[in-house]
């Protein structure tokens, strides 16, 4: 069964992504809208990358969304769009680590525009993205499939802490031999060490009893 996604449907999942901060181009949204589905139904969305392209043009026309800086297909909020919620200190969501449902631009995007609305600098930023992205690959690429929890914030003291959550895929030593990962010439845990560069503490924790990985890092934020 596939479950078909009409247009008011579709209109109300972009207004709640909108208002989450992710921003990405026309297929990015129709990833999450099909994220969005299988997470609430366990089913695969039918729907038309027509209808998402026109909404999004629709509210750009109207002011609501402005392209983005870097890439002009990728839609962003307005400086004063409606989608803006009050800023919040803290969030929590679950993404499911699918590449098909663009869980990389999605927790960028999400955590960029958490980032900004939190007066945190340009620099710093860039430097937890990237840190992050590493974090969400590996838990994209060493879990299961299934859902990777994300929560991040910052506390007081200016302190950025975050945590992941994912199931581990069923180890396959053949595999990661033949992709090199026991070789003596490959870099190995590029990831974990621009992690370590970024972050000022990283902790990753498998829960061998659960079958999960349990990532913490934190970053002590300029005052
Ligand atoms: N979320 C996770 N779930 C399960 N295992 C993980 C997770 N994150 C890291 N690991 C384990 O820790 C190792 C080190 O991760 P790291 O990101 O440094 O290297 P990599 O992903 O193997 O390669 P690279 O990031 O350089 O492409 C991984 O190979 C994997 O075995
Ligand atoms: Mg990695």
């Amino acid at each position: 069964m596939a479950f078909s996604v009409s247009t008011r449907e579709l209109e109300s999942e972009i207004s709640s992504l909108l208002q989450s901060g992710v921003a990405g181009n026309i297929s990015d949204f129709v990833s999450w809208i099909r994220m969005e589905i299988q997470k609430k139904f366990k089913d695969e969305a039918l729907l038309s990358e027509k209808d998402v392209a026109n909404f999004l043009e629709k509210l750009k026309s109207e002011g609501e969304l402005v392209s983005g800086q870097f890439d002009a297909r990728e839609y962003f909020l307005a400086s004063n769009s409606k989608f803006h919620k009050k800023v919040q200190s803290s969030d929590r969501f679950f993404i499911l680590g699918r590449l098909d449902f663009s869980p990389l631009q999605y927790v960028k995007t999400r955590l960029e525009y958490f980032l900004r609305r939190n007066s945190v600098s340009e620099d710093e930023i860039i430097d937890i993205s990237i840190a992050t992205l590493e974090a969400v690959e590996n838990a994209a690429k060493y879990g299961d499939g299934t859902s990777v929890e994300v929560e991040y914030s910052i506390d007081r003291a200016k302190v950025f802490t975050i945590s992941l959550l994912n199931n581990i895929k069923d180890f396959d030593l053949e595999d990661d031999i033949k992709r090199g990962k026991f070789s003596s010439t490959a870099t190995l845990m590029r990831g974990m060490m621009v992690m370590q560069k970024l972050f000022t503490s990283v902790d990753l924790e498998i829960l061998d009893d659960k079958k999960q990985a349990s990532f913490k890092a934190t970053k002590q934020l300029a005052k």
